[in-house]
């Protein structure tokens, strides 16, 4: 093997620059020509490449964001698309593709693979931690820092007011920012779409706390709430209590951001993990970190079988706010 390509595609994270960082120096190492492929697949089919090197990656480290860009790519979703893709592949004589992203980019690389059988690695970055095969996706650790963050700085006003606040945090179809950060915000009440959301046992709750003596409350809910996010939550919930309550949605805030030293390790390791394992001869699958460990999942598997939360940490977070 001569010739590497490494892209970011879908939303950025925090982590993803230690991560190609890692690909190009570890490639480099073993004397590979690393291709960067700008704005994930949308570069792969418009043949938007730059060759990297040592120094192409100096001082990218502590960078928020992806010094490669990223999109969510409409066109590679079509086979013609891709097609143009496979024709960039072979024009740079690239032998190998490492995918920095989360499961929508893991499904594109396995039909690269599936089509074209250029040998892929998924190295799995995204806020939402939605991944099976890896304990943390790279950009997590930055995005709850920031979530909490921001949790605490509205329990600041929350208590001079003695306001109830909604604090609606990213992750997609899943609650891990959710839960992690109203455990380590202290909560009142966390609303994850992994449990079904109950609005009377939340006022129930809320009122239980007032009655022991809090003075403010604050609820995290994650976007995928089934009760439909932190607007129509309150709006219901309102009624049931009879307290005003301000909504704060928290957003993309949650997606940049200087890296946590956590994430900077952790694209470290991966980066330099999907090197080793791409050149031992390995394909369609993702490198992560399970227990202290660099584990391999086959690609399909992240996203087909489903990381679930933590049912221990959901007895904590129950406990500690009621
Ligand atoms: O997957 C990362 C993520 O930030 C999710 O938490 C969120 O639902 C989504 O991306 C937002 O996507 P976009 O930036 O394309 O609006």
């Amino acid at each position: 093997m001569k010739n590497i390509g490494v892209l970011t595609s879908g939303g950025d994270s925090a982590g993803m620059n230690a991560a190609i960082r890692a690909v190009v120096r570890a490639a480099t190492s073993s004397n590979l020509q690393v291709y960067g492929i700008k704005r994930g697949y949308e570069g792969l089919i418009e043949g938007d490449v730059v060759q990297m090197d040592y120094a192409s990656v100096s001082g990218i480290i502590s960078e928020g964001g992806t010094i490669l860009y990223s999109a969510r790519s409409k066109g590679f979703y079509t086979k013609e698309g891709r097609k143009e893709a496979i024709r960039t592949l072979q024009k740079y004589e690239i032998e190998g593709l490492i995918v920095i992203g989360g499961d929508g980019s893991f499904r594109g690389a396995h039909e690269l693979y599936k089509e074209c059988g250029i040998p892929v690695i998924g190295i799995p970055g995204t806020i939402d931690n939605d991944i099976n095969g890896t304990d943390y996706t790279i950009g997590y650790d930055t995005a709850c820092n920031i979530a909490l963050e921001a949790l605490d700085n509205i329990r600041d006003t929350a208590d001079s007011h003695g306001r109830v606040f909604l604090v609606e945090v990213m992750g997609k179809h899943a609650g891990y920012i959710a839960l992690d950060t109203g455990i380590a915000a202290g909560a009142e009440d966390i609303l994850i779409p992994e449990l079904a959301t109950d609005v009377d046992m939340v006022a129930q709750n809320l009122k239980r706390c007032f009655i022991k003596g809090k003075r403010s409350a604050v609820i995290v809910v994650a976007e995928g709430d089934d009760a439909g996010g932190a607007f129509k939550t309150a709006e219901i919930l309102k009624s049931k209590i009879g307290r005003d309550i301000r909504v704060t949605i928290l957003g993309h805030i949650q997606r940049g951001g200087r890296p946590t030293g956590m994430d900077r390790i952790l694209g470290s390791w991966l980066g330099v993990a999907a090197v080793d394992i791409l050149l031992a001869g390995q394909t369609d699958i993702m490198v992560g970190i399970i227990s202290g460990r660099v584990v391999s999942t086959k690609l399909d598997q992240t996203w087909t079988h489903k990381k679930g939360v933590d049912s221990g940490l959901i007895r904590i977070a129950k406990l500690l706010s009621q």
